[in-house]
């Protein structure tokens, strides 16, 4: 046995150690792509209408105050959750709510965070809410830890 640490083997070392964390890297990145997302991220529940609620969630640049699932800015309530938290898990209660929110912005009450008015049709207004409802029901393990986001 070598008595010595060579070059040789420390270029074993770092060569081996690379291979090694390289095929980990690809084993968890296949393991995630294919199969944990497909069963977590209901894709198969993506509509038109969630796909447009997602377009404008983008161009209204919502995650500038809010976040979803943890990302985007800490000025305003979490949202992938807000479906459970006003709409109790209800397409129609949920929707409801949504025009009604939607709609009275800025509220104006003093000491509160004010939310913009964005001037969106029922047709807009409801695709949002599609974009949130199926937003909540992605398996994101629990996240937000409470109903209040
Ligand atoms: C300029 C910051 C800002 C932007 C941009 C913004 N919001 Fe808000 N939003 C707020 C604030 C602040 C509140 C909380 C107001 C309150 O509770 O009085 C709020 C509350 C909400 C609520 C109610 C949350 C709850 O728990 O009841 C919903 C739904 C909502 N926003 C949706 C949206 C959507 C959809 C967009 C994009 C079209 C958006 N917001 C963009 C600031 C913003």
């Amino acid at each position: 046995m070598a008595e010595r640490f060579t070059k040789s083997m420390a270029r074993n070392i770092y060569l081996g150690g690379s291979v090694f964390f390289v095929l980990l890297f690809l084993a968890l990145t296949f393991d995630t792509q294919v199969r944990a997302m497909p069963e977590r991220d209901n894709r198969d529940q993506l509509t038109e209408e969630v796909v447009r609620g997602k377009h404008l969630w983008e161009e209204n640049n919502c995650v500038g105050c809010h976040s979803i699932m943890g990302e985007g800015a800490y000025f305003a309530p979490e949202l992938a959750n807000v479906f459970d938290r006003r709409g109790g898990g209800n397409t129609e209660v949920f929707k409801s709510y949504m025009r009604a929110w939607m709609s009275s912005q800025p509220t104006g009450i003093p000491g509160r965070h004010q939310m913009p008015d964005f001037n969106l049709t029922q047709r807009e207004i409801d695709d949002l809410a599609a974009f949130l409802e199926w937003t909540s029901k992605i398996d994101d393990n629990g996240w937000p830890p409470n109903i209040e986001g």
